[in-house]
């Protein structure tokens, strides 16, 4: 049967969900399957309806796609599509609601607190850097390829990420800086596939380094010993369960320097851009991009 993909949308990862969907397009066509382009933000939802479309492989990251609004209209139109459902999108998109999740289970994530845009006056720096380690990130809570975020290490850069942050979500994560290496799981048929180790020169894997940097390495076989390698797979599917992650999405993880673990965030529709991390350790397992697409797609039928 015909097949949307969705791409676009409205969200500020716009350009970032054209490149995924374009890429998960080429694919779906390659292997002959009757795969259309449908972008949320040109084309009226009911087309779906009119023009006879049978499946949605969901390729919109952020808000109005990552976020179970999306889902929620894709299921009151009763059209199947890929991946997580509207709680698990809901509860992955905002970042403090995921971390609350995981702490209440014992999951390791790094201390935090929230600000509210209306809460912006009353804070005092000073304090919140204390009682987090001095250095903080601050991220907008349901936002994605690190837009809006920003490192703080003084009252006064304090206050300036909170002003950036509040321009993109009306609540803010500030959450202690964990010194040490990143590493991503991308998850497919909710198994965790090889992890990646992510190295960027940056203060931190930021906008630039996702997509436009050359000088990110990205090393697959991670480095880490076997224990280690299967303990952060385990805890990357435990992660996403937690928070009613399906089929397929990527968790990101900090290890600090003395050996703990940190996880920030669930991501249930992750980029497929050909810089994209999921594809990465699909390839590292033997899976190539079009099966990787088609196991996607196999999911809208279970
Ligand atoms: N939010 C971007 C697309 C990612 O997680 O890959
Ligand atoms: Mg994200």
């Amino acid at each position: 049967g015909k097949v949307a993909v969705m791409l676009g949308g409205y969200s500020a990862e716009r350009e970032v969900s054209l490149k995924s969907g374009m890429a998960v397009l080429k694919a779906l066509v390659a292997k002959g399957i009757d795969a259309h382009a449908f972008d949320p933000a040109a084309h009226d939802l009911h087309e779906l309806i009119e023009e006879r479309y049978e499946r949605v492989f969901i390729a919109l990251h952020g808000r109005g796609g990552e976020d179970g609004s999306m889902q929620g209209a894709l299921e009151v139109l009763e059209m199947p599509y890929t991946g997580s459902g509207v709680l698990g999108c809901a509860l992955a998109m905002d970042k403090v609601r995921c971390k609350q999740i995981w702490h209440a289970l014992q999951l390791p994530t790094a201390p935090w607190r929230v600000v509210r845009a209306s809460e912006l006056d009353q804070v005092d720096g000073e304090i919140l850097l204390e009682e987090l380690g001095g250095r903080v990130i601050v991220k907008p809570a349901r936002e994605g390829s690190s837009i809006g975020m920003s490192i703080a290490d003084t009252a006064e850069r304090l206050t300036s990420a909170l002003k950036h942050a509040v321009q993109f979500d009306e609540q803010v994560l500030v959450e202690k800086w964990i010194k040490g290496k990143e590493y991503t799981i991308a998850l497919l048929d909710n198994n965790a596939l090889p992890v990646i180790r992510l190295e960027t020169p940056h203060e931190f894997y930021d906008f630039e380094a996702k997509y436009q940097a050359n000088d990110t390495l990205y090393h697959c076989p991670s480095g880490l010993d076997n224990d280690d390698e299967a303990y952060l797979k385990n805890l990357a599917e435990d992660a996403f369960k937690a928070v009613d992650g399906k089929g397929w999405g990527r968790i990101d993880v900090m290890r600090s320097n003395d050996g703990h673990w940190y996880l920030l965030e669930a991501n249930t529709v992750p980029g497929m851009t050909e810089k994209s991390l999921v594809p990465m350790a699909a390839k590292a397992s033997g899976i190539d991009f079009g099966e990787l697409v088609q196991r996607i797609l196999a999911q809208t039928l279970e």
